[in-house]
């Protein structure tokens, strides 16, 4: 999604800003631009449809010295993706580069078109330009004219405005989209992600909700919602490396899979030694009688398969509904309920909603389960569990899925204790997870086997992925990343609603990706494994040896290092990752930034 850079300093920005757009490159995005005010007071924008190496190399073929600017990679919601859509957009001597949606940027078109501002885009954003231009003519400062502008704007945005004719500042506003203000010596920094700027800075402060900021090369001066002076301390980052880098991976979705073992054991460091789970960070959740968790995409997922644990194991009622349905109906409230959001990145805009409309229905508590610190997610939630995955740069959402397992898995215990939770299922769920990096390591292990299968799957149009009880999410996780990154268009089906309409779909031209761990499940699992043979489905399926599912013409089988059923939705993840990477490496998509997608979704 759409990523901001800024900053004012003694030296060139340029380079600081490109360097900043490619680190939110990962974002997904679809054009590219920047606006410096050079040395003679010249304002001048460059931008770019596609990559912001294309930008880059503009930029270089015309160098633009000066020591403040701002960038931006747009990911189009109003206007097509165009140079003339990209940002940054200019009024007269302003400019400006905005994240989220201007909700009422018609009826203000309308007004600022009646006097006499000529749009040269369609983008909702070229309304607060004007508008800024507009205001600045009565304001005795810029800070006073986008504090004017933003009493018109509805919707949300993160945005940087600048003016050429004060070249010494820039002013930041931040409402629904994140920003974060990143401090230097003797200058400073803006972006909507701090992971733009760890290069130059590793101090930070977050703006929060309604904030508007004045920055320079040596202040920083914040006023919140209602114009008033507030302090914003910057802290020192604790993300914990840089991950601008492949290493020796072709793909960052490759390398974040071979990352899982390592993320897993980070998420259950300090949580789980000697085999006892410490779950002191979740508080005393004695008093939840039912959890409501909330989330989007990949993370929904992760969701899904916990209510399955969340029931089973703790013997707590728990609902799973996706955030930007949650966010507009009339939901019921049980009395003490829990609140779970569930987010990689801690800023998806329909989750923030939906945690700030449950604040108004009254659930008990909220926890985020989250992978980004500091993020809105995290901040404004009660309590916070972190599954400490690093940084994921892949739009495909791989080490943090597996990650966000496993904190849920550690909710899991927290409420199941002194209820339907046993001491002995509590043991043996310690024991799968102490194993748990040890098998996912085993499991890395198919890669080459996968690559092979993913040859024949390349060719195909349509999937169908199944799996029974908590393997049914991790299907549709199959299936989603098929979508996502190989643009294979493939469904996810509970194998017991087969026979309701599927059924229709098989023939040879259908592969059929089936999860079979040994489980209690799985004698009705080879029972619909027939039902697809008997109509000539070409099956693939990944098995536990135990479960005793042999090749059979239609049919490869697929071994799966044994696990304990607790942890099997984790473990049977990774080849679905890998069948995914394979088939999309296969076709020659953008895996890392498939098209249309991003990786931070921060508009509804
Ligand atoms: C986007 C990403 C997905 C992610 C979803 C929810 O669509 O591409 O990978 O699952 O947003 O994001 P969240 O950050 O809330 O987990």
């Amino acid at each position: 999604m759409c990523g901001i850079v800024g900053a004012v300093a003694q030296r060139d920005v340029a380079d600081i800003l490109l360097e900043g757009l490619k680190r939110l490159e990962y974002r997904g995005y679809d054009s590219a631009g920047v606006a410096v005010i050079d040395s003679r007071g010249e304002l001048r924008r460059l931008r770019r449809l596609g990559k912001v190496q294309s930008l880059a190399d503009a930029v270089h073929a015309s160098p633009t010295p000066g020591g403040i600017g701002i960038a931006h990679t747009r990911w189009a919601t109003h206007g097509e993706p165009s140079e003339a859509n990209a940002h940054p957009h200019m009024s007269g001597d302003i400019a400006v580069v905005h994240n989220g949606i201007i909700e009422n940027h018609e009826t203000l078109r309308d007004q600022l078109k009646a006097q006499g501002y000529v749009f040269t885009s369609q983008t909702d954003t070229e309304v607060i330009a004007h508008l800024v231009e507009r205001e600045l003519k009565s304001a005795d400062s810029l800070l006073a004219a986008v504090m004017a502008a933003r009493t018109q704007l509805h919707g949300a945005y993160g945005m940087v405005v600048i003016d050429r004719q004060q070249p010494d500042r820039m002013i930041v506003a931040r409402s629904g989209s994140p920003l974060v203000i990143g401090f230097g010596i003797g200058e400073h920094f803006i972006a909507s992600d701090q992971l733009a700027l760890l290069p130059v800075t590793r101090k930070f402060a977050f703006l929060e909700e309604g904030d508007v900021a004045e920055i320079t090369r040596q202040s920083v001066s914040v006023f919140d919602k209602n114009n008033e002076a507030v302090v914003r301390e910057p802290q020192e980052s604790t993300v914990e490396h840089d991950a601008g880098d492949k290493g020796e991976f072709r793909h960052y979705m490759l390398k974040e899979i071979y990352e899982q073992p390592q993320a897993i054991a980070n998420t259950l460091e300090g949580r789980l030694f000697n085999g006892q789970l410490n779950l002191e960070a979740l508080g005393d959740l004695s008093d939840i009688e039912q959890v409501q968790i909330i989330a989007c995409g990949t993370s929904y997922h992760a969701g899904m398969t916990a209510r399955y644990w969340i029931e089973e194991l703790a013997g707590v009622a728990c609902n799973i509904e996706i955030a930007s349905e949650f966010r507009y109906r009339k939901s019921v409230v049980r009395p003490n309920s829990l609140l779970v959001t569930i987010s990689q990145s801690g800023e998806t805009a329909d989750t923030l909603a939906a945690l700030r409309l449950a604040k108004e229905l009254g659930f008990a508590r909220s926890l985020t389960i989250c992978n980004v610190p500091g993020s809105s997610l995290v901040r404004e939630s009660d309590m916070a569990l972190m599954t400490r995955a690093g940084a994921e740069i892949g739009v495909a959402s791989t080490k943090a899925f597996t990650t966000q397992l496993v904190g849920l898995m550690l909710l899991t215990v927290a409420l199941g204790r002194g209820r339907g939770l046993s001491t002995d299922k509590e043991k043996q769920i310690a024991d799968a997870l102490t194993h748990l990096p040890g098998l996912i390591e085993k499991a890395l292990g198919m890669n080459s086997a996968i690559q092979q299968l993913a040859e024949n799957f390349a060719e195909k149009h349509h999937a169908l992925f199944l799996g029974r009880g908590d393997q049914y999410p991790i299907a549709m996780e199959g299936a989603l990343k098929l979508k996502e990154i190989s643009y294979i268009h493939a469904e996810a089906y509970a194998a017991g609603e087969l026979k309701h309409g599927p059924l229709a779909l098989i023939d040879s031209e259908m592969p059929i990706v089936v999860v079979a761990p040994h489980n209690d499940l799985v004698e009705k699992l080879k029972s619909n494994i027939e039902e697809v043979r008997a109509r000539g489905g070409e099956l693939i399926v990944f098995a536990d040896e135990a479960a005793d599912i042999r090749p059979e013409a239609n049919m490869q089988v697929m071994d799966v290092p044994h696990c304990d059923d607790i942890v099997a939705p984790i473990l049977y993840t990774l080849p679905l990752q890998l069948l995914s990477y394979h088939v999309a490496v296969i076709k020659g998509t953008d895996v890392d930034q498939p098209r249309n997608l991003a990786k931070s979704v921060t508009v509804e």
